[in-house]
């Protein structure tokens, strides 16, 4: 049932040249879809993760310190515990979990060529093939099976959810566990952040949902972490049906949060629904009066977030004179729809400048921290999430 229309969107990873801006883009219509029977949400309309993730990929995960430090702090859970056990990743990305693993024993898959390249140039072997059950049988052969695969914000990109865990458990030791991490459907709902919907996020996960979907596959989770990465994310732990391992009780008390929250009923969905409505209006509001009052508003982390809030709202470079980004692959390129200029972020950036629209709300702290100085003297952020305002 679809209950949320987010109007005509691009491809949200697909940042434009100078060239391409006056050309036609691909464009679709983001509609959210909640299925009564399986609980899962998901976006109606797809493209091929060829068209979504190629050679010219734009995400970096070594981007943030904050990612770094949440893979850093996990691996060495990892290491600890499961001592020289054999690790798969599925989406590795430029490494930034992989390289804290020896090589001897760990293998990434990541199928942007560009970024796979960043992975092996510290020293990760990485396979640059999309992950599915004839890549799965290919690694078999070749290295045997795996005791650990982890997979961060990656499952929900692909779209043969079927295909994927046939393709893990393929690949998994008896006693071997998944352990999964995508953001979290309840944060989503709570902190109304509806830009984690775009075209490669094709799923936005409950454990609800999660957890039914796995019972087909003989699979179950035994753990789950709710960890703050990407605006709250839940981590989970999962294991094959005939495993010894116990069902931890972080398992029951999300579900009966979320059971709370009515994240198995529609009518969740449709009141999501209405406040994204007026959060629209509002955030257009706030930022129309302070432009109204000639002040200048530039945005802060050029996310494929943003694109679904700026298309969605319509905010264009009338509105934010251009963004700021650390990663060199979006320098000197345009949002894609609202063709917004990015710049390159350097440390006076904000000099100046009176207000900053957050488009990496997920690094708050992080960058509101890295940008103390500006806020003592007067720099404003705005936010959209969990009602758009002015952070005071
Ligand atoms: P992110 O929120 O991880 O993802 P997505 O694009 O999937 O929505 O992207 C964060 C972006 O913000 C990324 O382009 C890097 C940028 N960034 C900065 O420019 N400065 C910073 O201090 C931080 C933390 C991120």
């Amino acid at each position: 049932m679809i209950f949320l229309d987010l109007g005509l969107q691009p491809l949200a990873n697909k940042y434009l040249n100078f060239n391409q801006i006056k050309k036609h883009e691909t464009k679709f219509r983001l509609l959210l879809d909640f299925n009564v029977k399986t609980k899962i949400v998901s976006i109606k309309k797809t493209f091929s993760s060829k068209k979504m993730f190629n050679d010219t990929y734009p995400y970096r995960s070594s981007m943030s310190e904050t990612m770094k430090d949440s893979f850093l702090k996990l691996s060495n859970k990892l290491k600890k515990k499961y001592k020289n056990k054999k690790i798969l990743e599925i989406g590795c990305n430029d490494g930034a979990f992989l390289k804290n693993f020896d090589n001897n024993c760990s293998l990434g898959i990541e199928p942007c060529k560009n970024i796979a390249n960043l992975a092996r140039k510290k020293k990760i072997n990485v396979i640059s093939e999309y992950w599915n059950t004839k890549l799965s049988n290919k690694i078999k052969l070749k290295y045997g099976k795996f005791d650990i695969v982890y997979s961060a914000n990656t499952i929900t990109h692909i779209k043969n959810l079927d295909n994927v865990f046939s393709a893990i458990k393929n690949i998994l030791e008896t006693d071997g566990i998944i352990i999964m991490e995508d953001p979290s459907l309840l944060e989503c709902i709570k902190k109304n952040t509806y830009d984690q919907f775009y075209n490669e996020h094709i799923y936005v996960f409950s454990l609800i949902a999660l957890s039914k979907f796995l019972k087909k596959h003989k699979l179950r989770i035994f753990k789950v972490d709710k960890i703050k990465v990407h605006g709250g994310s839940n981590r989970y732990f999962i294991c094959k049906d005939q495993s010894k391992i116990k069902i931890d009780k972080s398992v029951e008390n999300l579900r009966r949060e979320e059971m709370k929250f009515s994240l198995h009923k529609l009518k969740t969905y449709v009141n999501f629904a209405k406040r994204i409505k007026n959060s629209k209006i509002r955030l257009i509001k706030i930022l129309k009066e302070i432009k109204k009052s000639g002040k200048k508003i530039i945005g802060y982390g050029a996310t494929a977030k943003s694109v679904t809030i700026l298309n969605y709202c319509k905010i264009n470079s009338s509105i934010i004179d251009y963004f700021l980004d650390v990663t060199p692959e979006k320098i000197n390129k345009y949002l894609p729809g609202v063709k917004i200029k990015i710049k390159k972020y350097n440390k006076n950036s904000l000099k100046d400048i009176h207000y900053v629209f957050l488009g990496a709300w997920n690094f708050k702290n992080e960058i509101l921290k890295k940008e103390k100085k500006f806020i003592k003297n007067g720099t404003r952020f705005i936010t959209h999430t969990p009602t758009p305002r002015i952070i005071r």
